[in-house]
């Protein structure tokens, strides 16, 4: 569905460097990493607000790459979540069908306050949203162009714990609905490890998808005690 290849991308000090990355259709890939790794820069490059210095992006065996954001059919949410302060919840959500000039804007928008449970609030400003809220705003927003790829950047840092739990909940119930694959990417290892989601590591703009380097790494990363080592005392 997603193929990465050898991406490459230089961004003053920092280098994203020979990026691989398979996501099959319908998937909820997590990619793991510690602040300033590489994380929300690959997110950029497979949105297409990046173009990288060498390598190519497939997505369902079309060569993507030199494509423009608005003709990759991905829904990205930004680590900031970009809402727009002066446009209601409602609009705020319909504003990527707007752009493209959408027969059913009305439907479409119902739908996906109905989606992220927010009909209430429709015809509120963002600025009366809490956290929460507003992360689900930016979730409908994405999920209203019907993508075909929903790009997700540190979807529950900014959240109190309770909250995490229920958004946690909700983007699941949302993925089963909805069937869109999914690139999450986080620093947060602990709260994000309880899934059976497939895993990559980002470390230092490098992706280790290899089983063992990655057990290697939460283990050193969590201070895990290998179960081994355990069982022998
Ligand atoms: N426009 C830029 N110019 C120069 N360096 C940049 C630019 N954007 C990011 N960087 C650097 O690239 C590195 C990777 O940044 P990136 O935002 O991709 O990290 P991240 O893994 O998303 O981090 P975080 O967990 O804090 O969100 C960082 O060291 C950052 O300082
Ligand atoms: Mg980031």
């Amino acid at each position: 569905m997603i193929r990465v290849e050898n991406l490459s991308m230089r961004l003053g000090n920092f280098a994203l460097t020979d990026v691989n990355l398979r996501v099959q259709r319908g998937e909820h890939s997590i990619i793991l990493g510690p602040i300033g790794s590489g994380k929300t820069t690959l997110l950029k490059c497979i949105a297409g607000i990046y173009r990288p210095d060498s390598g190519r992006i497939e997505m369902d065996g079309e060569d993507v790459t030199e494509l423009p954001p608005e003709r990759r059919n991905i829904g990205y949410v930004p680590q900031d979540y970009r809402l727009f302060p002066h446009l209601t919840v409602s609009e705020n959500i319909s504003f990527g069908l707007r752009v493209r000039r959408s027969g059913n804007l009305e439907d479409r928008t119902r739908a996906m306050l109905d989606l992220v449970g927010l009909s209430d609030l429709s015809r509120q400003c963002i600025k009366c949203l809490s956290e929460g809220q507003k992360q689900l705003v930016a979730l409908a927003r994405a999920l209203a162009i019907q993508p075909k790829v929903l790009l997700l950047d540190e979807p529950f840092t900014r959240l109190d714990s309770t909250a995490k739990v229920r958004l946690r909940r909700e983007l699941r119930r949302i993925h089963e609905q909805t069937g869109v694959t999914i690139i999450h990417v986080t620093h947060d290892f602990e709260g994000s490890l309880n899934s059976r989601n497939r895993v990559a590591i980002m470390n230092d703009g490098r992706l280790v998808q290899d089983l063992s380097e990655i057990k290697k790494y939460l283990d050193e990363k969590l201070g895990y005690i290998p179960i081994d080592l355990r069982a022998g005392g």
